[in-house]
């Protein structure tokens, strides 16, 4: 038998590569020693002939495609014209590297050819795997459906965690007992979406975040998707991701080719945060870009909730100005900069400055911003238009939109088709203007609706290209200005998927800045993100979008532990507030080479608490913040684990934030280990198992601990 064989990290993948026979996983999951074969798998997974099913056992391929005679939900579904529906793709042969591989497979009888392409990473064990199929045929393919892969997972793993959310409340977790049949989410928004992270995870039933196995599968896809788990009558369960196609979406010519997008795939043996860890390193080194990383992050600005749509070059100044003298250390102009665009009614797609509230142009406060030592970021939202800008006078025909029906009203715009060379030629020119003729050095990449008609002029649907076009239109424009830093935005956090995190910088997380809500939205989407990416921004004392007043220090601390940045109004804040956000940057720029390089940690604790933290890779360091998020059930809260530190160095413990807190009730650890003042001395392995026990706390607080290794001698 052949077989290929990687081992990265804690994990092994073995899969069945047998020349004329469909690929599929022997094994995925726990790391194996060399001694154990591709056969001895083999041998022990033959399985008891069922009564009442075909005489031979089929096991769950790569693509799972109809003439494997399985009878499971398709992964693979192809036909010409109503036939050549019944591929069975057979391996052909197999190229590898040390920690990749391509098999090439196909079948003579349909003429259609699929070949995966599979990269395991040596250090976390994370696989990436996607699939393009090809038509070798004379006449037209259509390609029904398309998982990328389908990937067998052991039946012991049992529960599910699967990923929903809104608007303004991104990344939440359903976690549910597996169940026989199918699991499905689809998402046929044309965007990621904020209510269905395209991704899953797998684990055992006693999995938390410290123990137990995982599996963790994400499609780096940022429209249309299908995320699935069936679990088969006959005790085969699978996991299958794949972009989610149109009816007649992907018919393919003579020779023409569809990749399907990548599913980024981890497991561990350590739990839920051993699984984000694997995801985070993976997306550090594999997946960003190598100067975004070699920088530090600047703390933003972000204009938007401070001034929404009422720009005024002086009042810009102005916040600037505050804005550089309490740290801050890049500026970004939001929405309303250009054309007629003083409301969401009008001037979307014209992307020229507008005079009308620029007399100048930009070029005055783009020199305020550098000249106070910030950098310049702005706004664009380059796939959309609104009916009432010169563009769609000009190109009503440029928008997708299913002829004879009315447009789905939605944020008073429509969607360009940029997939049409001519659309993304005009983008490019309009954005690249603006980059060449101002020191800007960020763009906040912004789209704001779903794609409920995404028909071309020729009446096809195009949602699968338009994403395509979109990472072909990021990738021109940073081929043209390389150190200009890109965020995809999407009212929020609904394009935050690993597909477009390779073509950006940054991601933000949420269109919420209400502190209470992003301690939820940020430990959700720390499962695949880590917190370089995660843009984390302070609104006002009074949040816009769900009117709860929460304190500064909350509010600060919240955002600290991401990227940070700020979104209120500094010239009307309280000065104490100022002051108090001005200590928290400064904060953040002390431990942000350790929140951003660091490994990352979730605590299992109860309901009411929200403890995360960051270890330094060689454990020398640790900063944890633990969020009161509502009253504690008894009467003294819980102890604090933190996780990661090495047991046998001794640390210096601080309370760090709020920086003049003081314990509701005395006596508490606070004041009688001066956690406040000196710090307290205690040993790493004291800390992480007996814990220690939390002050009395008011909610809606977050408290933020160091701890820093102390030399031998000044252990006690
Ligand atoms: C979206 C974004 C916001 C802001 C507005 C501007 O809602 O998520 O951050 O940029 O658009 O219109």
């Amino acid at each position: 038998m052949e077989d290929l064989r990687f081992d990265g990290g804690d994990t092994s993948l073995i899969i069945a590569c047998a020349i004329g026979a469909p690929p599929f996983i022997l094994h995925w999951g726990v790391r194996l020693s060399e001694g154990v074969t591709a056969q001895d798998i083999a041998r022990l997974s033959t399985r008891q002939g069922g009564p009442g099913g075909a005489d031979t056992p089929i096991a769950v391929s790569l693509a799972l495609e109809a003439g494997l005679g399985l009878l499971a939900p398709p992964g693979v579904a192809a036909h010409r014209h109503g036939t050549d529906w019944g591929s069975r793709f057979d391996v052909v042969s197999v190229t590898k590297t040390d920690n990749s591989a391509q098999i090439f497979c196909a079948d003579a009888r349909t003429s259609i050819r699929l070949r995966y392409d599979i990269a395991v990473d040596a250090q976390t064990g994370v696989v990436t795997i996607s699939s393009t199929i090809t038509n070798d045929g004379d006449d037209a393919l259509d390609i029904a459906d398309m998982a990328t892969a389908c990937l067998p997972i052991p039946r012991t793993m049992t529960d599910l965690i699967g990923f929903s959310g809104r608007w303004s409340g991104e990344f939440q977790r359903e976690r549910l007992a597996r169940f026989s049949g199918s699991y499905c989410r689809e998402n046929r928004r044309g965007r990621t979406s904020h209510d269905s992270f395209p991704a899953v995870i797998m684990c055992e039933a006693t999995t938390g975040e410290a123990t137990g196995s995982a599996y963790g599968l994400h499609l780096a896809w940022s429209g249309n998707h299908r995320v699935r788990v069936d679990s088969l009558s006959d005790g085969q369960v699978f996991a299958s991701l794949g972009a989610l196609l149109m009816p007649g979406e992907v018919r393919l010519g003579a020779g023409e080719s569809f990749e399907a997008p990548a599913i980024i795939a981890a497991f561990s043996p350590n739990g839920l945060t051993g699984l984000s860890q694997n995801f985070h390193s993976h997306v550090r080194r594999n997946i960003l870009r190598p100067a975004t990383r070699a920088k530090p992050r600047p703390v933003h600005y972000n204009t938007w909730e401070a001034v929404w749509f009422d720009h005024d070059v002086e009042k810009l100044k102005a916040i600037a100005t505050q804005a550089a003298a309490i740290g801050v250390e890049r500026f970004v102009l939001d929405d309303g900069w250009f054309g007629s665009r003083r409301n969401d009614l009008s001037g979307l797609g014209d992307w020229t400055v507008s005079d009308a509230v620029y007399p100048e142009g930009l070029t005055p406060l783009v020199d305020h911003v550098t000249s106070l030592g910030m950098e310049m970021g702005i706004w664009f939202e380059p796939e959309m238009v609104n009916p009432d800008s010169d563009l769609f006078r000009a190109h009503p025909d440029w928008v997708l939109e299913v002829k004879g029906l009315e447009q789905v009203p939605f944020r008073h715009q429509y969607v360009l088709d940029i997939s049409r060379a001519e659309v993304a030629d005009h983008l490019f020119t309009q954005i690249d203007g603006v980059l060449r003729t101002h020191r800007i050095g960020y763009i906040k990449w912004d789209m704001n609706r779903d794609l409920n008609h995404p028909g071309d002029a020729g009446g096809r649907p195009r949602a699968h290209a338009q994403v395509t076009a979109l990472y072909a239109l990021i990738d021109r424009i940073r081929a043209a200005h390389p150190g200009v830093e890109i965020e995809t935005c999407a009212s929020g956090g609904g394009r935050p998927d690993l597909g477009i995190l390779a073509h950006t910088d940054r991601i933000w997380t949420s269109d919420t800045n209400d502190a209470l809500d992003r301690q939820s939205i940020q430990r959700g989407a720390s499962f695949f993100l880590p917190l370089d990416v995660m843009g984390a921004h302070v609104g006002p004392s009074v949040c816009h979008q769900t009117g709860r007043r929460l304190s500064i220090e909350m509010r600060a601390a919240t955002a600290l532990m991401g990227h940070m940045g700020l979104e209120l109004n500094l010239v009307t804040e309280p000065a104490r507030d100022l002051a108090v956000l001005k200590e928290a940057i400064a904060l953040h720029k002390k431990h942000r080479a350790l929140l951003h390089n660091g490994t990352f940690f979730r605590l299992d604790m109860p309901a009411s608490l929200n403890g995360v933290g960051v270890v330094a890779v060689d454990a020398s360091e640790a900063l944890y913040s633990l969020a009161f998020l509502s009253g504690h059930a008894e009467t003294r809260p819980d102890r604090f684990r933190p996780r990661g530190l090495d047991p046998v160095q001794h640390y210096r413990v601080s309370l760090v934030w709020p920086s003049d807190w003081t314990s509701v009730s005395s006596p508490s650890v606070v004041e009688a280990l001066d956690l406040c003042g000196e710090g307290a001395v205690l040993s790493g392995e004291a800390l992480m198992q007996i814990g220690m026990q939390l002050p009395l706390t008011n909610p809606e607080t977050v408290l933020l601990f160091h701890f820093q290794t102390v030399a031998s001698g000044d252990a006690h």
